[in-house]
C-alpha cells in the first residue's frame, strides 16, 4: 500500500483569493482542503472599511458554497460556521483608534504593505515614521490585533527584505505587545531576526522552500515562478528549510498563493505571484517526506498557527497518499506552479 499521511485542520496563513470570477475559481480549491485561511486585502480598491470586510467575507463564503449565517464570524470557539473559515484582514492605513475599535470584531489582523511594493499596494505606507503610525499601532496592541507585514524596501530587488529588517526592529521594539508577523520570508536575514524579538513571527510559502532565483531566471524565464518577494539564494532557502522542516514554533505555513490570469503572467510586464493553492499540501508532504520530517508537518501547517494566534479551527481531516498527481495545466484561466508536471503526492480523502 502507498504511504499515507493525515493532516488535521490545515491552515493557510497568507492567501490571495481576489474577487469576481477569479474568486469563484480559486476559493473552492482552498476551502476543499484547508480549515481556514488568512485572506489578503489587496483588492482594487483595497479593503479599508467595515462594510468592505463584511461584504468580501460574504462573497468568499458564497464562492466556497457556504452562506454567511448571522453572527457566524466569532462563535464560542473564536471561529465561524462551515468547515472553512476566511480569516479577514484590513488593509493597513493610519486609522484612528475609534475606527479600529469599531471594526475589531470583524477582522483577524491588519496587513501592512509598503506603498507600491507589490500587486495592488499603492495605498500602502509611504513612510515608516513611527510617531505617525503610533496611534494605530498602539490601538492594535491594546486590542490584540496582529500586524501582518509585507517586509520589503524599495531598494535593489535581492536586498529588499534584508533592508527591511531595521523596520521590523523598530516596530517590534516600539510595540512589544503587538504580535507582528513577517509575511512570506525569503532570506536568512529574516530567519535570524525571528528569535531576536518575542513578538515577531513568520510565515513561509511552499515555493520559497522549493526554488531559488535560479529556477525563476537562471535559464529560460519562468513567469509562473515570479513573485514578490523574489526567490533568493541557495543559502537563504537552506535557512528557511531548516526552520520549516523543524517546525520552529514561531513559523507558520502561508502559501501566498497569488493567482493572476494567464495573460497577465505570460506578458511583457509579468504580474508577481505564484499560484499554489490546489497543490500546496501535496508539495508540503513531498518536501517533508523527502527530508524525513513528515512528523513535523502538522505543526507547520496548523498547530503552530493555532498556538500563535490562539485559534481553534473547524474540524477537517485531510489524508494524502504518496501517489503521482499530474498538476492540471490550468484552473480556469490561471496557470498553477508545476502546471502539467507530475508531483509525488495526491489528496486521498477529506473528512
Ligand atoms: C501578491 C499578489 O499578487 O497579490 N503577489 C506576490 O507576488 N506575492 C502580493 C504579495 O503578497 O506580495
Ligand atoms: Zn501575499
Amino acid at each position: 500500500m502507498s504511504k499515507q499521511h493525515t493532516l488535521i485542520m490545515p491552515l493557510d496563513m497568507h492567501l490571495h483569493l481576489r474577487d469576481g470570477v477569479m474568486l469563484e475559481t480559486v476559493a473552492p480549491l482552498t476551502s476543499y482542503t484547508f480549515s481556514g485561511a488568512v485572506i489578503m486585502p489587496n483588492l482594487v480598491p483595497p479593503v479599508t472599511s467595515k462594510e468592505a470586510v463584511i461584504a468580501y467575507k460574504e462573497r468568499i463564503l458564497s464562492a466556497c458554497g457556504y452562506e454567511m449565517q448571522e453572527n457566524d464570524f466569532m462563535d464560542e470557539d473564536g471561529l465561524g460556521g462551515g468547515d472553512f473559515e476566511p480569516l479577514m484582514t484590513l488593509f493597513y492605513q493610519n486609522y484612528d483608534e475609534g475606527f479600529i475599535e469599531e471594526i475589531q470584531d470583524e477582522i483577524f489582523a491588519i496587513k501592512l504593505y509598503p506603498a507600491g511594493i507589490t500587486t495592488n499596494s499603492e495605498g500602502g505606507v509611504k513612510s515608516f515614521d513611527i510617531e505617525t503610525m503610533r496611534p494605530t499601532l498602539e490601538a492594535m496592541e491594546r486590542l490584540h490585533i496582529p500586524l501582518l507585514v509585507h517586509g520589503e524596501t524599495d531598494g535593489f530587488v535581492m536586498d529588499r527584505e534584508a533592508e527591511f529588517m531595521s523596520i521590523y526592529e523598530l516596530l517590534a521594539g516600539n510595540f512589544p505587545d503587538l504580535k507582528i508577523v513577517m509575511e512570506h520570508i525569503t532570506t536568512k536575514a529574516a530567519v535570524d531576526m525571528l528569535d531576536k524579538y518575542a513578538n515577531l513571527y513568520a510565515t513561509i510559502t511552499i515555493h520559497h522552500l522549493l526554488i531559488t532565483l535560479d529556477d525563476v531566471a537562471g535559464g529560460m524565464m519562468k513567469p509562473h515562478l515570479f513573485c514578490k518577494p523574489i526567490a533568493k539564494r541557495p543559502e537563504d532557502r537552506e535557512a528557511l528549510l531548516k526552520i520549516a522542516l523543524n517546525a520552529h514554533p514561531k513559523v507558520m505555513f502561508g502559501s501566498d498563493s497569488a493567482p493572476h490570469p494567464q495573460d497577465k503572467k505570460e506578458a511583457c510586464g509579468c504580474a508577481a505571484g505564484v499560484f499554489t493553492a490546489p497543490i500546496a499540501l501535496q508539495l508540503l508532504c513531498e518536501l517533508f517526506d523527502d527530508h524525513g520530517k513528515l512528523n513535523n508537518l502538522q505543526s507547520f501547517v496548523s498547530d503552530n498557527a493555532q498556538s500563535i494566534y490562539g485559534i481553534c479551527p473547524e474540524f477537517k481531516e485531510v489524508t494524502l497518499v504518496k501517489e503521482a498527481f499530474k498538476v492540471p495545466e490550468k484552473y480556469g484561466n490561471v496557470v498553477p506552479m508545476y502546471s502539467g508536471e507530475t508531483i509525488a503526492w495526491s489528496i486521498e480523502d477529506v473528512l
